[in-house]
């Protein structure tokens, strides 16, 4: 193994053509930590909004970087003290979220505690696909949202990165779902087992959609307000964009009919990839590979993302 390494380095916050290929050393992992070959590396919107400079994980950046999260390859070598894998196996997981993830590149150092083995029917492409809208979308409908089976959810984007899982894991808990999509998108709505979609182009959700337990937004501003309406009172709003976090209207609205807002941010778990893994491993969680890039096109691969309307996952094949 040659001690130098591909990479997709950002030097300056700015457009997608500002993430330039280039040769950096191949890391060392230290205790906890793993060596990971990545086979492939899934982009998610903030990595997008990173590369901007905007949001959390911006702040926290030291350029040049190399961003990405979500890793699937194979373990190279070990720090002290790793117990849970051992050299060669396929593992999958968020990588140090919200720090520096280091996903766009030949090899990566993850923590093990945050990673577990994909299983043998899994590819790497969906295994990369997987962990930070998975473990977003369980946080979101199983802590946050406390969903049980037998109760309404609401799940806006239910065709994208995120919505695509979460609609997947409320059937799976034995809820009732409503999705919102645009009309071309319905199809897949319908195969993921969606009981109500609805157009949001054409249809008025506060209309159609009536005594919700929780609702998943992940567009924000005008659509969480709006989210409020369809929720019983005790129900719970779980928002993801972070620039609307904390908006007072949206506090105030909520907290004249009695209904709770959390914007929340995910957090990395290799205990959860675990369960992950086990929905995957008997198809009861199916991820969807919307498009695939070589490292070379991670422009094009953000830019993809960057339209709002990819259908499931963007995912570097490396
Ligand atoms: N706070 C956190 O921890 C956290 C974690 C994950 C994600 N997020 C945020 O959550 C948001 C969603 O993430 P994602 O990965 O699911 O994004 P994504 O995959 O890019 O979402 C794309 C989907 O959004 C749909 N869409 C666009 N406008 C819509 C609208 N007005 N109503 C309903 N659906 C609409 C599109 O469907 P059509 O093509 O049919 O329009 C498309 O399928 C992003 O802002 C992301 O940064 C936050």
């Amino acid at each position: 193994m040659s001690n130098l390494m591909r990479a997709a380095l950002l030097r300056e916050f700015g457009p997608a053509s500002n993430l330039t290929i280039e040769r950096i050393p191949v890391p060392l992992p230290a205790a906890g930590q793993l060596l990971i070959k990545v086979r492939a590396a899934g982009i998610n919107p903030v990595d997008y909004k990173t590369r901007n400079g905007k949001g959390i994980a911006a702040k926290e950046l030291v350029l040049p970087a190399v961003l990405g999260w979500d890793i699937a390859g194979e373990v190279v070598s070990l720090g002290d003290g790793v117990s849970r894998f051992d050299r060669n196996e396929r593992v999958f997981g968020m990588s140090n979220f919200p720090h520096a993830g280091n996903a766009y590149a030949e090899y990566a150092i993850v923590q093990e505690d945050e990673f577990a083995l994909i299983p043998a029917s899994v590819s790497n492409e969906v295994a990369a696909a997987t962990p930070l809208a998975a473990l977003t979308a369980w946080e979101a409908l199983f802590d946050h949202g406390q969903l049980a089976g037998g109760q309404k959810v609401l799940i806006h984007a239910a065709a994208g990165g995120v919505g695509h899982i979460a609609v997947q894991l409320a059937k799976w808990k034995g809820a009732y779902v409503v999705g919102t999509a645009s009309q071309q998108n319905h199809g897949l709505l319908n195969e993921l087992g969606v009981d109500l979609p609805l157009d949001y182009n054409t249809q008025d959700f506060t209309v159609i959609a009536k005594d919700m337990d929780v609702v998943l937004d992940g567009i924000g501003g005008e659509n969480s307000l709006r989210s409020i309406d369809v929720l019983n009172p005790g129900g719970v709003l779980v928002c993801l964009p972070s620039m609307y976090k904390d908006d007072p209207v949206i506090l105030e609205k909520a907290a004249s009919k009695g209904v709770m807002v959390k914007w929340m941010m995910v957090t990395p778990s290799g205990e959860r990839m675990e369960q992950l893994a086990d929905l995957l491993a008997v198809g009861d969680l199916k991820v969807k590979v919307d498009q695939t890039f070589p490292l070379e096109d991670v422009g094009k691969a953000h830019e993809a993302v960057e339209t709002g309307h990819v259908t499931g996952k963007v995912v570097l094949v490396i």
